[in-house]
């Protein structure tokens, strides 16, 4: 993964690298640094930690170009020496990389056979050899010829003592560049770019710039193109904490607004089909959705209702997983689900879906992302940036965009008629839930002392178990693991006890009384259990330790309450522990590797 950053203009450089590194800080943190070109050498400042650490960095620090990098480690573990950028041998190139080089073995040897130390144990290293051995005064030429001996995935920047600018290039990891009034900027992602300007170029794979102050020129297969600049719709404001403690709390309240905002214009009461902001296409026969991590609970939810809905048949698969054998997939749909727009193994399922024959739709969060070219189309959730590594309001908007999808492949019926006056009452029963915030807090409070904990569910619930399983181990590090609720007695129920608390997703559905049986076998094994239920639910109580409530809705919309209840709990027993709740250990937003 890794977030970079580039810079040249009339500005000090320094200042600028640090800003818009805290914004693709999301990406990895576990070390950072700056370079910048001086006449004879480049300066270097790195070290290991978050961008803050570079703070500290001492005064008279000077120059108005410069490159960053913020590391997620993937070759060689997190150290000061392993954090970018990295240098040749004579000091005067260095590099970022966000990506992985395949052959850095085989190249690293060829480069030491010729005389080249190493410093690092990445592969990233071997770039700047590379460029140092090509370099005769030709950055530009020497980037070409050093990156095509490159097999893997990059986005580098790369400076040049004596030289006033930034060459920058892809293949498979993202970059953008930002144009500015006498400036100009790369950077992993455009949240980096929109202090300085909101005017961006998406590079294209195998695109190559050269940044000046006052140019940018760019070469497409070894020909210099025009630009396309696009306007970036996010404003800065968006990407504050707007007086939350975390951004993960921020993203959570935002939920109301995001799922009326994704559901602008798509839903209307004289026709129950939504309209999609995809073109249309010939109606499939299958659909299939895929993700990864929480876009998989997605995708999950997806195949729950559109089967309720729908009587085509209809998939979800966890995308690392998705492997179709070419030709299969003629008249199928494969939605690929993915905030990021970014994540390899996303990517990678919707080139062999394509070749099996289907015709694909990202969803995503992120304008011109890398899905976005990968696929047929694209559906654009409105839920605006997404700051917290942990995905909470950019899942809604995946639930309200499968929901969508489904009921515009739907028969018409009065069945479906219902679900759009349900759809719209969803942003008010959300922002019910999250006013009644304390009851969850209270919960909190009981349940952190645990160190192990389950989910259950049944039915469309189920995804949400895994959900709020996955969001309590990765932002309050509690083990915690999410069950179809029948599954439970085959072989899970050796482990519950007094100290493994059981968390019951029961809204009253057709598997009500299901799960009411569940919930008593549990008990009967001393397991506290508390149970997530309709506001209006007075039976549960009596058979539960705790009851968190939750608004009544129609029960193919529960899922989307039992979700921001789970969120706002995982938050609550985080900030109880005192964890780095938007910055998990070991996580990044953006997973761009296999
Ligand atoms: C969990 C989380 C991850 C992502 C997964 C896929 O909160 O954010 O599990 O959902 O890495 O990312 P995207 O949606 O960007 O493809």
């Amino acid at each position: 993964m890794c977030g970079i950053v580039a810079y040249t203009g009339a500005q000090e450089a320094y200042p600028i690298l640090l800003r818009g590194l805290k914004r693709v800080e999301y990406r990895g943190y576990d070390s950072c640094g700056v370079a910048l070109p001086h006449s004879e050498r480049v300066q270097v400042y790195k070290d290991l930690g978050a961008v803050d650490t570079l703070k500290g960095t001492p005064d008279g620090i000077q120059g108005n170009t410069g490159i960053a990098h913020t590391r997620w480690a993937t070759v060689g573990e997190p150290s000061q020496a392993n954090a970018h950028p990295h240098s040749d041998c004579t000091r005067r190139i260095a590099i970022v990389h966000n990506g992985d080089i395949d052959n850095f073995l085989d190249l690293k040897q060829e480069l030491q056979d010729q005389g080249h130390s190493f410093s690092s144990q990445t592969d990233s290293e071997v770039i700047a050899h590379l460029i140092e051995r090509e370099y005769d005064g030709d950055l530009k030429a020497a980037v070409t010829k050093a990156t095509a001996r490159l097999e893997g995935s990059y986005a580098i920047a790369v400076v040049a003592a004596g030289f006033p600018g930034v060459v920058v290039m892809r293949k498979d990891s993202p970059l953008v560049l930002g144009l500015g009034n006498g400036e100009n900027l790369a950077a992993s992602d455009a949240p980096a770019l929109l202090e300085r300007t909101k005017r961006v170029v998406y590079l294209e794979d195998g695109d190559l710039a050269v940044l000046r102050p006052e140019s940018v020129e760019l070469w497409r297969n070894g020909a210099q193109v025009e630009l396309t600049v696009q306007e970036v719709a996010w404003n800065v404001t968006e990407l504050d904490r707007a007086g939350y403690p975390h951004f993960m709390l921020k993203e959570i309240h935002e939920q109301p607004r995001v799922i009326r905002d994704t559901l602008a214009g798509r839903i209307s009461l004289t026709d129950p089909r939504a309209t999609l902001p995809i073109a249309a296409h010939k109606a499939p026969s299958r659909v299939i959705f895929i993700g990864c991590g929480t876009s998989y609970h997605a995708a999950l939810t997806g195949q729950y209702f559109f089967s309720q809905v729908s009587p085509l048949p209809v998939n979800a698969y966890v995308a690392s997983e998705f492997d179709p054998a070419p030709g299969t997939l003629r008249d199928t749909w494969v939605v690929a689900l993915s905030q990021s727009g970014e994540t390899a193994d996303t990517i990678n399922a919707i080139r062999k879906a394509r070749t099996a024959g289907a015709w694909t739709v990202a969803v995503t969060n992120v304008m011109s992302s890398s899905i976005t070219r990968a696929t047929d189309d694209v559906f654009y959730m409105q839920a605006g940036p997404e700051v917290s590594v942990a995905a909470t309001k950019t899942f809604m908007a995946q639930l309200v965009a499968v929901y969508l999808l489904a009921m515009h492949l739907a028969p018409r019926s009065t069945a479906l008629a219902e679900l759009v006056g349900e759809l719209r009452a969803m942003p008010s029963k959300v922002q019910r839930l999250i006013n009644a915030e304390s009851q969850i807090k209270a919960l909190a409070a009981k349940l952190t002392r645990y160190d192990h904990m389950f989910l259950i569910a049944r039915g469309i619930n189920v995804p949400m178990a895994l959900e709020g399983a996955l969001k309590l181990k990765e932002v309050a590090y509690l083990h915690a693991e999410g069950f179809a609720a029948g599954e439970l007695k085959h072989g899970p129920f050796a482990l519950l006890g007094l100290n493994t608390p059981v968390i019951a997703m029961a809204p009253h559905d057709g598997q009500y009384p299901r799960m009411l049986t569940a919930i008593k076998e549990i008990k009967a094994r001393g397991a506290p259990v508390t149970a997530i239920a309709f506001q209006d639910d007075t039976e549960l109580e009596r058979f539960v330790d705790d009851v968190l409530h939750i608004p009544v809705a129609h029960p193919l919309f529960a899922p989307w309450l039992n979700t921001v209840a789970l969120q706002l709990l995982s938050y609550s027993i985080a900030e109880l522990r005192g964890l780095p709740i938007d910055k998990p250990r070991h996580l990044a937003k953006s997973v761009t590797v296999f």
